[in-house]
């Protein structure tokens, strides 16, 4: 997934421009670059690696009221200057987030009609495509239109002509792009943080529609090039979310604004009575389907939903769930969990749902987000803007509101959300920093648990690998002796997890296994049972067993961050990842 930004008016386009990919550099981070008009010439500027290197190479007292920027995660082409955006072609540049995905077809026709490439990507070809059609069609909204029905895949664009420096143009299909108001100004970018310093006033484009943009104007067209009015929209969050407010991480001030996102994420359901989540009755299975950590959420609600409300609840990882034969009917509602909103093979999940006439509800954190807007039902996580790679407020909102759902299928209305909130709020102000130094030396972790509390296991280790990039990997607590526990060796930390009581006899067992083997054994648990078969024992708070688990993650979520601190690791920037994974 890449970031775009683009402005045009009445201040410095470079600042404003450059403002925005930092805020938007958790998009993607190997490469970026800023096309800007100065004096009617353009200017493109790249530098490869993180966005400090381009700042080094602007000078930003250069006046300019006209720019578009690009922070790239690559997919075409290795991260480099010449692959990174913006991408030029005789009279138009552009900036790109998404695939193209008949690149390759079109490059062929533009390379028989003696068009050069510098570049391996996509982006590249798309622009000297427009820049083809340009040649025979003087129209650039005609222009663009023509190339948004020869495009196949996903794309955003911005676009500068250097025919037509009055007006920056916008295009999208699949992949995220707003359109802002300012005063005397107006913006364009993939996500809201982009702009947040300057307007919170947007609106979202719709796949196949173009936006032509002048500083005091912004006309959008449809596919059949008719002008649309499109609804004008108010970030209700504050710029406080896009800034890290004195913590020295994201990730690390997102995990202290849990206690904040669990109350409100209940407010927003339970205090209305649950009227905001539709009426379920008719569904006799559920299909829960998201990549990542929302997948781990997904299990999560697996446990719930069937031990409590006793619905066949499937959960698969949407990349395989999309290519597979899927055994749903009317009475199945396909479950899309995904925090932007934006993932790529959970919306094509949705999507073929959608052409099966199966219904679809989607738990999604973006607003306005694509999997949102393509949903039958969407509940809103309320976890504001998650900035941090590694997700942790907006698991925490999945699968607090997947209980609430198990609730209100239960017909349950108990629950102690002050005293829940204060437990959180104890919880995330623990350290476990001999525990973190430890693991921190360590090239193998395994977490082990039985239950809900095996998929919570999943979760700790894809947060400790994706920040430390230590390797950690997740056994059901019986199935070590299967094989695995052949890896371990003296010294090797397991983390093993137990918040089930009944299960709990079984998991010590496990536990001992291990430690008989040499395994340097951290034993997370809500039992006051002591014993040497542990080495370290963190002792966590009993509750409902609904809601167990949003404080069971928690110390998960803080050793993965002090352990890639003790590695001093990019923690919210971790290599070869982005927040969305908008390609396959
Ligand atoms: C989690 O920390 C990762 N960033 C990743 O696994 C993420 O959960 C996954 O890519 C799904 O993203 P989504 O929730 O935005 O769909």
């Amino acid at each position: 997934m890449c970031g775009i930004t683009g402005y045009i008016g009445k201040n410095n386009a470079i600042k404003v421009v450059m403002d925005g990919l930092e805020s938007l550099e958790y998009r993607g981070y190997d490469s970026a670059g800023i096309a800007y008009i100065c004096d009617n010439k353009l200017n493109i500027i790249k530098e490869e690696g993180k966005i400090i290197n381009l700042k080094n190479s602007i000078d930003f007292n250069t006046k300019s009221s006209l720019a578009i920027g690009h922070t790239r995660w690559a997919t075409h082409g290795i991260p480099s200057k010449t692959n990174s955006h913006p991408h030029s072609s005789n009279k138009f540049i552009v900036v790109h987030n998404g695939i193209i995905e008949n690149y390759l077809e079109l490059k062929e026709e533009l390379l028989k009609n003696d068009y050069k490439f510098e570049s391996d990507t996509d982006t590249e070809v798309a622009c000297a495509y427009i820049d083809f059609l340009y040649k025979s069609d003087k129209n650039i909204l005609s222009v663009l239109n023509k190339a948004s029905k020869i495009f196949k895949g996903s794309y955003a664009f911005g676009i500068i002509c250097t025919d037509d420096l009055n007006h920056l143009y916008a295009l999208k299909k699949t992949s995220p792009l707003i359109i802002a108001f300012g005063n005397d100004e107006n913006y364009i970018a993939s996500d809201i943080p982009a702009i947040l310093k300057y307007t919170n006033k947007y609106m979202l484009l719709d796949d196949y529609e173009i936006a032509k943009i002048e500083s005091s104007k912004i006309e959008v067209y449809d596919s059949n090039m008719n002008l649309v009015d499109k609804k004008i929209l108010e970030f209700e969050g504050s710029i406080e979310s896009s800034i890290k407010c004195g913590y020295e991480h994201f990730m690390l001030k997102e995990i202290h604004e849990e206690s904040e996102v669990f109350v409100n994420t209940v407010k927003n359901y339970l205090d209305d009575n649950f009227k905001n989540i539709p009426d379920l009755s008719k569904y006799n299975k559920f299909h829960i389907v998201a990549c990542g950590s929302a997948y781990h959420a997904g299990l999560i609600g697996k446990y719930l939903i069937e031990k409590y409300s006793n619905i066949p609840t499937l959960v698969e990882v949407a990349s395989e769930y999309r290519y597979k034969k899927n055994f749903y009917d009317e009475n199945t509602l396909v479950i899309l969990i995904s925090q932007s909103g934006e993932t790529i093979d959970t919306l094509a999940c949705l999507l073929k749902a959608k052409s099966d006439n199966i219904d679809t509800l989607s738990i999604v954190n973006v607003f306005g987000s694509s999997i949102a807007r393509e949903s039958k039902y969407v509940l809103y996580t309320k976890a504001g803007c998650e900035i941090a790679v590694a997700t942790t407020k907006a698991y925490l909102a999945q699968i607090t509101l997947l209980a609430l759902i198990t609730m209100y299928l239960t017909n349950n209305k108990d629950i102690e959300t002050k005293y829940i909130s204060k437990l959180i709020d104890e919880e995330i102000n623990k350290t476990y920093e001999d525990i973190s130094l430890y693991i921190s030396k360590c090239k193998n972790v395994f977490f082990i648990g039985r239950g809900i509390d095996y998929a919570l296991g999943m979760e700790g280790a894809l947060k400790l690998k994706e920040i430390s990039y230590i390797n950690a990997s997740a056994y059901p607590a019986g199935e070590l002796k299967h094989g695995t526990i052949s890896l371990i060796e003296e010294g090797t930390p397991v983390i093993a997890i137990s918040t089930d009581n009944s299960l709990l006899e079984k998991t010590i067992s496990n536990i001992k296994e291990v430690k008989a083997r040499g395994a340097k054994v951290i034993f997370i648990t809500t039992s006051k049972i002591d014993g040497d078969f542990y080495d370290y024992k963190i002792e966590i708070p009993k509750i409902n067993d609904l809601l167990q688990s949003i404080i069971t993650i928690i110390p998960l979520q803080i050793i993965a961050y002090e352990v890639a601190k003790y590695l001093g690791c990019d923690i919210d920037k971790p290599r070869n990842l982005a927040k969305s994974v908008t390609v396959e």
